[in-house]
């Protein structure tokens, strides 16, 4: 069953004519873009704005207008997925790597709409590594920085260098083992020089559209 298609499809049927929306980035959000360019093809009158470049391409091949962020004011829906998310509906983002982008379009969004499969619900977060964007200017004491909260951070690699957002900064991966608390713990992280964003998503979500394997979709709201 392929959960990540079921939850992103349901998700697209809360978009009508008029809106704005604001496009996620990862797997799951690409087949919301997919399901979105289907129903823009059939006359869904819409305009977007996407949150990474990989996003946006897909958009503009499937027809979808992307409009510049200085026309948009608010964004009704914005469609995103997640990876993981807790039973306060706080989020883990960022796996994709657009955390800074995503939170910044989420913040615009009247709501945010996070579609995941079954298997990304946790009761706490922190078993999926938090990515934390930080600047390359002197990465090595951002990291020494993570390493004192105990989050023992690693420098995302692709190949033998770092990876690079589309922002132009680094990711370093943070093993938490348990996050009880994200509120707090994203305030000391973003409080740390060096630190852009966090890829925790607290009070941010206002629906959660779950996939599951015996294919019914649950959806959860603040
Ligand atoms: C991208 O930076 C991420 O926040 C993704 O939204 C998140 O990692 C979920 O990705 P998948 O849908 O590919 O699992």
């Amino acid at each position: 069953m392929n959960t990540k298609k079921l939850a992103a499809e349901q998700a697209v049927e809360e978009i009508t004519d008029g809106m704005t929306v604001g496009l996620g980035t990862g797997s799951t959000a690409y087949y919301a873009i997919e399901k979105l360019g289907e129903r823009v093809k059939e006359g869904l009158q819409i305009r977007a704005v996407a949150t990474s470049k990989r996003s946006e391409e897909q958009a503009r091949e499937l027809g979808i207008p992307i409009v510049p962020f200085a026309e948009v004011k608010r964004i009704d829906i914005t469609v995103d997925g997640a990876d993981e998310v807790d039973d306060n509906l706080e989020l883990i983002k960022g796996g994709g790597g657009a955390l800074l982008r995503e939170k910044i379009v989420a913040a615009r969004s009247d709501r945010m709409i996070v579609i995941v499969g079954e298997n990304k619900m946790v009761s706490t977060l922190g078993q999926f590594p938090l990515p934390v964007e930080i600047v390359p200017f002197a990465h090595e004491w951002t990291l020494e920085a993570l390493e004192s909260l105990d989050l023992n951070p690693g420098l995302r690699m692709d190949g033998d260098q770092p990876y690079v957002t589309d922002n132009g900064n680094y990711i370093a991966d943070c093993r938490a083992e348990a996050i009880p608390d994200p509120a707090a713990l994203h305030a000391k992280l973003n409080d740390i020089p060096g630190v852009v964003e966090n890829g925790l998503f607290v009070s941010m979500a206002h629906t959660v559209v779950v996939g599951r394997e015996d294919g019914s979709v649950q959806t959860l709201r603040r």
